[in-house]
């Protein structure tokens, strides 16, 4: 089983990365709806042009596809989309949830519309996505190969401000995925996220040092977006053994996701917590989770909250 004659969904397929996806996922045989709002970065206008010139730039290469322009962000259109392909291709197999915005959003100066706007099209257009394929899947019942992938960030499992909905839009994906490769497991489809660090407009607004950092290289240039391609091929291949995980990905180097764990355990022996028992087991716990948190450049050890936050709080 391969990837070729497969029917596949990417999602903000007309820029950056899910350009580099819908690409891919064409060269290697699928037939692809190339969906896009072409908003901007902040989620806002629209543009049927970034779609459409994806789909020409495929057929161009001899490959299968054809444009929606529809927002992720607008439930009835997600599921549109989805029923769209069926349409179109007779299934559904392989959907990349990819469209994603980026606001600036700090506790104290965040707006209404940062949160509606960033959990639309982060959170809801994902969801509205998965549950119109998994309608389908219901309909037609099991069949191997199925896959879902999903776009998390590094931010969604390390959040971070000044982009706090951001993040917090990121982790909800994570967690989405993992209900989806538990509940859908039995129809066949794998479910898996990436948190993908490459270079596209997304870094409009980012700190001049990621920015520096994220620039093109002589050589092998690990910020091109295509790289994450290959990811996406892969965990899209019925060969694939995951499901349920989260994998960053970075130029050549991949990696994996351990879950939020339960780590570190105290108990009351039986006893009703009281705050002063809670005080004395909570000793036994550490402050800081010592963990590798991912970065443009690779993976750091770090702990959480870091030494800053504590101290930030002890010398008040
Ligand atoms: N670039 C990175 O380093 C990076 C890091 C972490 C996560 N991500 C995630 O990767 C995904 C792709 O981002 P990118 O970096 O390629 O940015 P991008 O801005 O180049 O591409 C995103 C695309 O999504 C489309 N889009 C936005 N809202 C939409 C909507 N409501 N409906 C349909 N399409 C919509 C945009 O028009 C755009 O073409 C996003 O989910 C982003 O959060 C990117």
């Amino acid at each position: 089983m391969s990837i070729a004659g497969k029917v596949a969904l990417v999602t903000g397929g007309g820029r950056g990365l899910g350009r580099e996806h819908a690409l891919a996922l064409a060269a290697a045989g699928a037939k692809v709806v190339v969906n896009d709002l072409g908003g901007s970065n902040t989620g806002e206008g629209g543009d049927a042009g970034p779609a459409q010139s994806v789909v020409a730039e495929i057929e161009e290469l001899g490959g299968i596809a054809i444009a929606d322009t529809r927002s992720v962000a607008d439930w009835a259109g997600a599921h549109a989309m989805v029923d769209g392909a069926i349409a179109a291709f007779g299934d559904i197999d392989i959907l990349v949830n990819n469209a994603g915005i980026s606001r600036i959003s700090v506790f104290g100066e965040m707006s209404e519309q940062d949160w509606d706007l960033s959990a639309a099209v982060n959170f809801k257009g994902v969801t509205a996505t998965m549950n119109a394929a998994a309608a389908h899947w219901r309909k037609t019942g099991p069949k191997k190969g199925r896959a879902i992938i999903n776009t998390a960030s590094p931010a969604g499992l390390h959040p971070m401000p000044p982009i706090n909905i951001y993040s917090a839009t990121k982790a909800a994906v994570a967690a989405l995925t993992i209900s989806a490769a538990l509940e859908l497991a039995p129809l066949g489809v794998r479910a898996n996220a990436i948190a993908p660090m490459a270079r596209t407009r997304m870094l409009e607004g980012a700190p001049p040092e990621m920015i520096e950092m994220m620039a093109p290289r002589e050589g092998f240039d690990p910020n091109s977006p295509e790289h994450v391609s290959q990811v996406v091929l892969f965990l899209a291949s019925p060969n694939c053994p995951f499901t349920g995980r989260v994998f960053g990905t970075w130029g050549d180097d991949l990696y994996l996701f351990n879950e939020w764990s339960a780590a570190h355990h105290a108990s009351n022996g039986g006893q009703k917590w009281t705050v002063d028992a809670l005080e004395k087991a909570s000793a036994e716990l550490p402050r800081q989770d010592h963990r590798w948190t991912l970065f443009p450049g690779g993976r750091f050890e770090a702990d959480m909250p870091s030494a800053d936050v504590l101290n930030a709080l002890a010398n008040l």
